[in-house]
């Protein structure tokens, strides 16, 4: 009998971690420098959450979530993004009373949607966002955009495109609504099961059918730009405007509808323009909410966020040829020669990871020239070689690796000189 991981699902190796842990160290620093403070929920949630969150009607809610009951009963659900719970923590812990309003939150972690596999899509991904709630000033908007195409910069990636759009308000929406149905009714029995259900349920959905796309009437289907109210007009307008000022360039895309019921007004998606990048080209996508709370519970409270995948980030930067720059350093390695030397390297290996010295050395008994290898391939930036003499003497020549040159060192000052010259 063999075991794999699931299917959807992949193991990060310790040769992998270091570019993750980079990654994440920028999301980190980017979440600091904007202000978005990091919120910590359950991996799972009532199941109820994400049907109201996120939408009964959606591919999430309908066939990507992992839904289970608990021994208590209870119907809980592997959470599938992030927005759903910040904003049920959000009102369960009346975050709304805070007095610096917006609350800016961001977190990191799985989630889990049980997705058709492909290059790009897993049904365990860990997702970097962000949720700024409490504000509808459109220059959060462009705060919100402006910190998720900082993240691509910061990893060094160039072949970008912004798609943004307006969903428009409640208005904008009804009237829209409408206008589908009466579009896709004479004709919906060409439509598959799905769209026949969302016809009266939400027909905004029929148009990112992954069945029907190809129908003529998704083409000539009514645009939401079309029915805008004055004021989302306007909205969008400021948007543009702060995202003009910040230097953001950035495409109107009127097909843009996202794939999560909550949003409304500014919608927007990153995505990577580079050859070589898979199908599937969308690196992140976000939005505002205004509502959510709301549904969820709270006050009426608008919100806007964002989420990416660090797995498609990191294919991103595959795709332009991008290697970060990673921390893996070994400042030391110790070669010992019999066993009088061997309890000697480990004093000194003890005294040396106290001070922040990554230090290493050999614990299958390999021959001197074995361990000088595994040196070598660990790139330790020194090593030293205890045997008799270098006891006797209390003192060892320490060789810096890259450049060959010794300097003789006693033990006592050990550390110290590595300190210097780390
Ligand atoms: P979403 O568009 O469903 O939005 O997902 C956001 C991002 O998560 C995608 O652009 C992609 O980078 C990543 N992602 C989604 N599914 C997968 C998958 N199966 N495998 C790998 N990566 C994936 C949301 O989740 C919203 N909560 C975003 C948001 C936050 N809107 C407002 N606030």
């Amino acid at each position: 009998m063999s075991f794999k991981v699931p299917r959807g699902t992949q193991d990060i190796l310790p040769e992998q971690t270091p570019k993750w842990q980079k990654v994440e160290s920028i999301l980190r620093d980017l979440s600091r420098v904007y202000r978005y403070k990091e919120i910590r929920t359950p991996m799972f949630e009532q199941t109820e959450l994400f049907q109201r969150g996120v939408g009964d009607t959606t591919d999430i809610v309908q066939k990507e979530m992992y839904t289970f009951e608990d021994r208590g009963g209870r119907s809980l659900t592997l959470r599938p993004e992030g927005t759903a719970s910040a904003v049920r923590s959000y009102v369960e812990h009346k975050m709304f009373g805070i007095p610096d309003q917006p609350v800016k939150l961001s977190y990191i972690g799985p989630m889990f949607r049980y997705e058709r596999q492909q290059a790009g899509r897993y049904r365990q991904f860990v997702q970097f966002g962000v949720e700024a709630i409490g504000s509808a000033d459109p220059a959060i908007d462009a705060e919100v955009i402006s910190l998720a195409m900082d993240v691509y910069h910061s990893v060094g990636l160039k072949d970008l495109q912004l798609h943004i759009n307006s969903l428009g308000d409640k208005e904008t929406r009804d009237a829209h609504r409408s206008a589908l149905i009466n579009h896709f009714k004479p004709s919906i029995g060409e439509f598959c099961s799905d769209c026949q259900n969302r016809l009266e349920k939400n027909p905004l959905r029929i148009l990112d059918c992954k069945v029907d796309h190809e129908h003529p009437l998704m083409e000539s289907a009514p645009k939401l730009t079309d029915y805008l109210t004055e004021f989302s007009s306007a909205y969008f307008d400021k948007v543009k405007e702060y995202l003009d000022v910040l230097g953001i360039e950035y495409v109107v895309d009127p097909n843009l509808v996202r794939g999560l019921d909550y949003y409304n007004h500014t919608a927007f998606e990153i995505m990577s323009t580079a050859s070589g990048f898979g199908a599937i080209t969308t690196l992140c996508g976000g939005g505002r909410y205004n509502g959510l709370v709301q549904d969820i519970g709270g006050p009426d409270v608008p919100g806007i966020g964002f989420a990416l995948s660090i797995e498609r980030l990191l294919l991103a930067l595959e795709a332009e040829g991008i290697e970060l720059e990673v921390e893996d350093s070994l400042d030391i390695y110790v070669v010992a020669i019999g066993d009088e030397a061997k309890l000697k390297s480990v004093e000194l290996l003890s005294s040396f990871r106290a001070k922040g010295i990554s230090a290493d050395m050999d614990y299958v008994d390999r021959k001197m020239k074995a361990q000088m290898k595994s040196a070598d391939r660990l790139g330790a930036k020194y090593v030293i070689v205890i045997g008799e003499s270098e006891l006797e003497e209390a003192a060892v020549n320490i060789k810096h690796m890259q450049t060959g040159n010794q300097e003789k060192v006693q033990f006592v000052d050990l550390v110290n000189f590595l300190l210097e010259h780390k």
